[in-house]
């Protein structure tokens, strides 16, 4: 493992463990608050990810996921999710608990290479057979199913087949995933989340090489690759989610809403963000920072077309919408996830555009807080402050 030049929160080890540990973490500043200080139609709820609560991974004609491939490949600090929280032998007594704890609403994701082993054609009635158990429990008990459709695990044979998220058949597949899932569960299903994370399934994915895939080029790796070009891929790969969202959304909107009347969007991972000093430099840097992490995937969303600053510093490396692809991503969410941890002091790094070779951390141009790089794995978790308050003046 080798440390990246430029950054020093937001290197793609650091963000796995985010991912992995964040259930672990601590609310800090903890204030009190009950059911009585938010609306009435709030919705409490807690969330999972197939592959870190499903089991079963080889059962019932599931095929692999990238995250099958990574885990067993050792990348997960020697553990899989082969067996995991079994939820898919143990979902009754999963929402039991979940009644019991008083939830109202579950975030879950479906397992695209447990419902079509083959990536795209029959769906495994085994599959389709687990999920609608899971959704009428749910249903049953009061609890709203939130529904994502990829959580980081693309099925392994798409992957092989034509590289996944980095080829445009991508969006081909995608749809007819999303269209499966939309007849058979949207009768119970309202809410539809079509990707999640994104910005942080690129970066690990493709340019630090530290998720699934797993593709990256030197000197951006964080773990060492033979596939894949950081340079580009995550801009690349995001380019082709944005398609193949708001194809899924258009689908949506096009043949399932009025009769389901539920509604689909994505999520995003996000900081809180804040200039390390009070000097233009540091407040500009703070800024691109926010173009970057979370313009990326919200300025498509909302205008049809990447932040300024990404294209000036991205070049022709991040892709460019057609006038008919922009209009079509502009205005394809319902509503935004805010996946929100924590707050982050960002200070400027022009320098790094001195770089010819440049990758999305080189381009963004700005060093993101100190306070958690360099903990060891096990005390990542324990220092991690959760500040829920992130946004707050911001
Ligand atoms: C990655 O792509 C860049 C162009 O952006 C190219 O200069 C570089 O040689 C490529 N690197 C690898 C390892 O293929
Ligand atoms: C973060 O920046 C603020 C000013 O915006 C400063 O007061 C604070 O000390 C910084 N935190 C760290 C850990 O450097």
């Amino acid at each position: 493992m080798m440390e990246k030049p430029h950054s020093c929160f937001i290197d793609g080890f650091t963000l796995t463990f985010l991912l992995l540990n964040l259930a672990l973490g601590r609310v800090a500043g903890a204030d009190t608050y009950s059911r009585n200080d938010f609306p009435v139609d709030f919705v409490f709820g807690s969330g999972t990810s197939a592959y870190q609560v499903e089991g079963a991974a080889n059962e019932d004609g599931r095929s692999r996921s990238i995250w099958d491939t990574f885990a067993h490949d050792g990348y997960a600090h020697g553990e899989n999710g082969d067996v995991a929280c079994d939820e898919y032998h143990k979902y009754k007594e999963d929402v039991r608990l979940m009644v019991e704890t008083g939830l109202e609403g579950y975030r879950f994701s479906i397992s695209w290479s447990r419902l079509i082993p083959n990536g795209r054609g029959p769906v495994n009635p085994k599959g389709l057979q687990y999920y609608n158990n899971l959704i009428n429990e749910l249903t049953r008990n009061g609890i709203q199913p939130h529904v994502t459709l990829h959580n980081f695990d693309l099925p392994q044979v798409l992957e092989d087949e034509y590289g996944g998220w980095v080829s445009r058949d991508i969006i081909r597949d995608f749809t007819y995933y999303a269209d499966v899932c939309f007849r058979e569960f949207g009768d119970r299903v309202l809410y539809w989340t079509t990707v999640n994370e994104p910005n942080v399934f690129a970066l690990g994915g493709y340019d630090h090489g530290s998720s699934p895939p797993q593709r990256c080029s030197p000197p951006f790796c964080v773990i060492k690759s033979t596939r894949g070009n950081s340079t580009y891929e995550s801009y690349l790969a995001v380019h082709h989610i944005l398609l193949a969202h708001s194809a899924a959304a258009r689908l949506y909107r096009r043949k399932y809403k009025n009769k389901q009347q539920g509604f689909v969007g994505i999520s995003v991972y996000s900081f809180g963000v804040f200039p390390q000093t009070n000097t233009e430099k540091d407040r500009v840097a703070t800024q691109r920072v926010r173009d970057f992490l979370v313009g990326w995937i919200m300025e498509p969303l909302q205008y049809g077309d990447y932040p300024i600053s990404m294209k000036i510093n991205a070049g022709e490396r991040i892709p460019s919408f057609t006038n008919r692809e922009s209009e079509q991503v502009k205005g394809s969410i319902d509503f935004i996830g805010v996946i929100h941890y924590t707050n982050l002091n960002i200070t400027d790094d022009s320098d790094a555009l001195k770089n010819p070779l440049r990758d999305f951390d080189a381009d963004m141009a700005a060093k993101m807080c100190k306070y958690f790089f360099k903990l060891k794995d096990s005390e990542f978790s324990k220092r991690l402050k959760l500040v829920i308050y992130g946004y707050r003046g911001n």
